[in-house]
């Protein structure tokens, strides 16, 4: 295991807020997890491409960097077993080059492969859901690897059990993926419609790219941690009353009934696209992604977030749920 001291929390969180981490750990097998103080609350952290610092943070943070991937065939397809360190677009980009089904819609999205289950990482039609047969996570409690089934996981739109009951229990070290040498796109998306349906998957994966690259701004270059808040789910009566007042409302229809919304269109009507206060603000292609353009504070994004959600509710009657992970000094 390896410890930092005294960390800038701008090199541990892509929204690159100004704060301090007294304590890193890097773990890297269960013998270093079992080292580990639990009665300290290691805050759990991936590549931070979706947790923002707003405080300094005290207690340990702590990552699980160990990457291996494991190939096993099998009569349906085949199981990579990959630990929780890989980074997540590296491992799509593998998988599309071995001419694998299944990840290719989820291309680009930054995080590490631990990360992903947590909020159940979507995009383009697909989750990780749809691949994902198991969880391997370390409980602090009994100091054992338990491996949960992809139901055990209760996967949802951007959720699952790991940011419910299991939320500071221990640390996700790998994942089971089930991939397909054939496969069929996966195109319902707008912007992926263009292709054929007898296309390859590494075209896809290209689309995806492209779409990607168009929309939302690299991190590395605009400090942004994608999406800020959830697209809200509405019932049937909910939407069709708003439908009557703002007839352009769009509507995604869910497997259980209800609606989502998009998030990115009621903040665009409430005026904020490509608007900024100091250095926080709505980006100019996809008001859903918050960025700081170089010194935002913690301060002034939650002053323009607490702005965004008021106008909303206020004009559309709907609040807006952050996706982000914030995370402050307990
Ligand atoms: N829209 C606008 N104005 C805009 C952009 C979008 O009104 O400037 C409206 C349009 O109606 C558009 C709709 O919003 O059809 C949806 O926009 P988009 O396809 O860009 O996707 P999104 O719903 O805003 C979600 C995910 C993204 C994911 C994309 C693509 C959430 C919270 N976000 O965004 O995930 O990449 O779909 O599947 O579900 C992330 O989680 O960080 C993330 C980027």
């Amino acid at each position: 295991m390896r410890k930092l001291q005294q960390q800038d929390a701008r090199l541990y969180s892509s929204f690159r807020l100004p704060a301090v981490l007294h304590q890193v750990l890097l773990c890297e097998t269960e013998a270093d997890l079992r080292q580990i103080d639990a009665a300290k609350a290691p805050l759990i952290l991936g590549e931070g491409s979706n947790s923002i610092f707003l405080t300094d943070i005290q207690q340990p943070v702590l990552r699980y960097v160990a990457k291996s991937v494991t190939e096993t065939q099998e009569a349906d397809g085949i199981l990579l077993h990959v630990e929780a360190g890989k980074n997540w677009h590296e491992l799509v980009s593998y998988t599309v080059n071995r001419g694998w089904w299944g990840l290719e819609n989820l291309a680009l999205i930054p995080g590490s492969v631990g990360a992903a289950p947590v909020q159940n990482i979507g995009a383009y039609g697909v989750e990780l859901t749809d691949s994902c047969v198991y969880v391997d996570f370390f409980h602090w409690d009994s100091q054992q690897v338990q491996r949960l089934s992809n139901l055990e996981c209760l996967f949802g739109y951007r959720d699952s059990i790991f940011k419910r009951a299991l939320e500071g229990r221990g640390v996700i070290v790998a994942v089971g993926l089930r991939l397909h040498a054939d496969g069929a796109p996966k195109l319902n998306y707008k912007g992926l419609d263009h292709l054929s349906v007898n296309c390859s998957v590494s075209d896809v994966y290209q689309a995806v790219l492209q779409v990607r690259r168009s929309k939302l701004p690299d991190p590395q270059v605009l400090a942004n941690c994608g999406s800020f808040f959830k697209n809200p789910l509405l019932t049937v009566e909910q939407f069709s009353e708003l439908k009557q007042l703002h007839p352009q409302l769009p509507a995604y229809p869910q497997a259980g009934g209800q609606i989502k919304t998009a998030a990115a269109w009621l903040i665009e009507q409430a005026g904020f696209k490509g608007q900024r206060s100091g250095d926080i603000g709505c980006y100019e292609l996809q008001p859903l992604v918050l960025v700081n353009y170089g010194h935002g504070t913690a301060a002034d994004l939650e002053q323009w977030m607490d702005l965004i959600i008021a106008t909303v509710q206020q004009r559309f009657g709907i609040c807006l749920e952050p996706e982000v992970r914030m995370l402050h000094e307990r």
